[in-house]
């Protein structure tokens, strides 16, 4: 059933997950805090459709009936009457906790409350809502227009009925949608973040090209990108934070990031969004 989406945030993901619901025939409500950072994502919305019509995978009929469900928002007010939020904002808990008390205090009350975070706990982002029956994760995997999962992150708090409607949104998007204790890293980062940190190790301590190490992971392990090349697609500031929340939640330091990738973000060096990480890109 077509509902009412607000998407807040309209990085990478955010763009990401406004084509999705788009494509699945809701109407979308974008906000962005950063009016500049809006209209990029509003463009890279505009671009995804594009994309769809070029590879023959929708009609230009189709793209725009999508596109003319969305619009975007000048404030948080806007969103009020959604039906459900999907959060993709910065990585900072206390700025997730501020908009998610915003979000309780001014969205209708039959809302649901999602937020797309990596590694952030869920339960802390629901008590700082207020209402934290109705807040669940929906983690999205980049680029979110391709990848299939979403984890459904459940907190102990959650009303089971917002829950499985959480589920059955997910599902309407085309996604597979997989529940997740809310735990760090939930399941595919606690596994999948550890393993890119493992290949940055294992770059500063071999001293290897990045582009033969990407290419000795595709070919000798099946992936379908290399890890350098992955984390540059995911966002170094992204893997970074992901590493020290699982390392801080598990309370082992195994799981720390390894001090080049500190080093390279300190550098603005965040991958595939600033043009250069462990490979270098065209300027887009
Ligand atoms: N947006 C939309 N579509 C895209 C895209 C993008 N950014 N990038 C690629 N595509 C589409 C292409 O158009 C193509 O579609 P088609 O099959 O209909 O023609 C399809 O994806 C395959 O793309 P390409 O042929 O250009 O390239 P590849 O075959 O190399 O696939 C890839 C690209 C899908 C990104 C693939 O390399 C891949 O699966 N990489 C791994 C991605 C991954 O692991 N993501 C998870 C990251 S972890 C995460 O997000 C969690 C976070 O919390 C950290």
């Amino acid at each position: 059933m077509a509902q009412a989406v607000g998407v807040i945030g309209l990085g990478t993901m955010g763009a990401g997950i406004v084509e999705v619901c788009l494509a699945a025939g809701h109407e979308v409500i974008a906000y962005d805090g950063y009016p500049e950072a809006r209209e990029k994502g509003l463009e890279r919305v505009r671009k995804g459709f594009a994309r769809r019509v070029e590879k023959g995978t929708m009609e230009q009929a189709d793209a725009d009936a999508a596109l003319a469900r969305l619009s975007g928002a000048e404030a948080i007010a806007d969103l009020r009457d959604v039906d459900i939020v999907i959060e993709a904002i910065a990585e900072i808990p206390e700025v997730k906790h501020d908009l998610f008390r915003e979000l309780g205090a001014t969205l209708q009350p039959d809302a649901i409350l999602a937020t797309n975070t990596s590694a952030i706990s869920v339960t802390g982002i629901a008590e700082a809502s207020g209402r934290p029956e109705r807040v669940v994760g929906l983690h999205f995997f980049n680029p979110a227009p391709v990848m299939k999962l979403v984890e459904v992150v459940r907190t102990a708090l959650v009303d089971p009925q917002v829950y499985a409607d959480a589920i059955e949104f997910a599902e309407g998007l085309d996604k597979e949608a997989v529940p997740c204790p809310d735990t760090p890293g939930f399941l595919v980062n606690r596994v999948l973040v550890p393993m890119l940190n493992d290949a940055v190790r294992t770059l500063a301590e071999t001293g290897a090209d990045p582009i033969d190490l990407d290419r000795a992971l595709k070919a000798g392990a099946g992936w379908p990108m290399g890890p350098l090349a992955l984390i540059d697609l995911i966002g170094l500031d992204v893997q970074l934070h992901a590493c020290e929340a699982i390392a801080e939640g598990l309370g082992d330091p195994h799981f720390a990031p390894h001090p080049l990738l500190a080093q390279m973000v300190e550098e603005g060096r965040l991958g595939r969004k600033t043009g250069e990480g462990f490979h270098t890109y065209e300027a887009r």
